[in-house]
């Protein structure tokens, strides 16, 4: 037996549990999992006493290109993602142009193709003008589905009538991912904004104005018969909601959510600003909940960079969003070790619960002829969180100088080893994911 890389001596956590198994790879695939001992390999990694994980996917990142590099670009963003551990990403559509046509989607792949670090996939964003055509447009190379706003944040998509959202449903055949804040309550409360006070955020944007949205967005849903994915959820109230239409609808929080709540404006200002908000402790609790009540389907990082001159300007003229893809794992793993998740429901929700809800086509866990894409981590590594660290090209993270038990310490990408201890080992591989839907 002869493969290319055999990761040796890891404790490899899979759909079938976690124990000490050997993993071969062969042509960038998972050729035998088991005790590989006796076989050869050009290179033997090392993994004793780590962990050996399917490849992390981030199914919400914004990484700016076209449009806006001095915040990110495909190749930075993607940088930051495999140094904390990411081997896919799905970027957003918010750019500039919007990724709203098939030409602005093939740009991105194309951009994107053996110049990202890691494997990708872009929503395609739904408008009023390009609704008819969703069903075509989500099944293109590159696409992950389509994605929507329903209330306005950075950039300009916004579908926020009842009609135009039936519309987009209508249309889409894959699960349609949401932005669920409603636009006329945002416009109705803009006045509770304060100036320079950016303690006022969750105010205007209130738990009320998610729930309103989510409510409308999954009777549409129904009387369509579609599947749809509600991103970033931030409120108790509709973890409780959301649970009673798991048929229709899908879960993603954030590590954000799950990691601060409203203390974070005092200590750290328009750094922890984004859309929809961070906000009391009643509700970061809520979503623990709904995370081990498995309501929550997947975390996604909404890494949403802006520069920190952008930052510093007054509330409301802040930007809202914050970096986040690189320091989803380490995060994630703390809460690990501090017993509030598994590691085997880390899995679930950054690997195998991406592949189950959009389809990824042999990728989403480690068995024989997937792609071999692998997140190692070091569960014992103690690390600061440093923004010296942090790829992305803002340079910051909300988490600086905080401690975390549990690392990223290798990165593969179909079978190339793109990061090991932190350091950049493979040239650029990143290519489109492929999906069920559009094979
Ligand atoms: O805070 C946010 N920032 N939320 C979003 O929905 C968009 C994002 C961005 O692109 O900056």
């Amino acid at each position: 037996m002869n493969f290319d890389v055999i990761l040796s001596g890891g404790t490899l956590v899979n759909q079938d549990g976690e124990g000490l198994r050997d993993v071969g790879i062969r042509d960038g695939r998972i050729a035998q999992i088991g005790d590989l001992s006796r076989a050869s390999a050009g290179e033997r990694v090392d993994c004793r006493g780590l962990h050996v994980l399917p490849g992390v996917v981030d199914s919400q990142v914004h990484f700016r290109e076209p449009g806006a590099s001095q915040k990110e670009d495909l190749e930075s963003g993607s940088r930051s993602a495999v140094l904390g551990g990411v081997t896919g990403v799905f970027e957003m559509p918010n750019t500039n142009p919007l990724t709203s046509t098939a030409e602005a989607l093939a740009d991105k792949v194309a951009r994107g193709s053996g110049r990202m670090h890691c494997d990708f996939a872009f929503w395609v964003g739904g408008t009023h003008d390009n609704a008819k055509h969703l069903g075509e447009l989500e099944r293109l190379p590159g696409a992950a589905g389509i994605k929507v706003f329903m209330g306005s944040s950075t950039g300009s998509l916004l579908i926020a009538d009842d009609a135009g959202i039936a519309e987009v449903l209508a249309h889409t055949r894959r699960r349609a991912a949401f932005h669920s804040e409603d636009e006329d309550r945002l416009n109705e409360r803009k006045p509770l904004r304060v100036p320079g006070d950016v303690s006022s955020h969750p105010v205007w944007r209130d738990e009320e104005t998610a729930l309103r949205s989510t409510r409308r967005l999954l009777g549409i849903a129904r009387e369509k018969r579609a599947l749809i994915h509600v991103l970033h959820v931030t409120t108790e109230e509709e973890i409780a909601l959301l649970a009673d239409h798991k048929d229709l609808a899908s879960v993603e929080v954030t590590p954000h959510h799950l990691t601060m709540d409203s203390s974070e404006y005092q200590r750290i200002g328009a750094l922890a600003q984004m859309n929809p908000p961070v906000r009391d402790a009643r509700h970061r609790e809520g979503l623990w909940r709904g995370l081990r009540q498995g309501v929550v389907d997947v975390v996604g990082s909404d890494h949403a960079p802006h520069t920190l001159e952008e930052k510093a300007k007054p509330y409301p003229e802040s930007p809202s969003g914050m970096t986040g893809v690189q320091t989803l794992v380490p995060l994630l793993l703390d809460h690990v070790n501090a017993g509030r998740l598994t590691l085997q429901r880390f899995v679930d929700l950054t690997s195998a619960g991406p592949a189950r809800l959009f389809g990824m086509a042999a990728k989403g866990r480690v068995a024989v002829g997937y792609d071999a894409d692998l997140t190692i981590v070091d569960m014992k590594r103690r690390e600061t969180i440093r923004n010296s660290w942090i790829a992305s090209r803002v340079g910051w993270t909300p988490y600086d100088g905080k401690e975390v038990v549990g690392w990223p310490v290798g990165t593969f990408v179909r079978g190339a080893k793109v990061m090991w201890e932190g350091d950049l080992v493979t040239p650029s591989t990143g290519a489109p994911i492929r999906f069920h839907a559009a094979l």
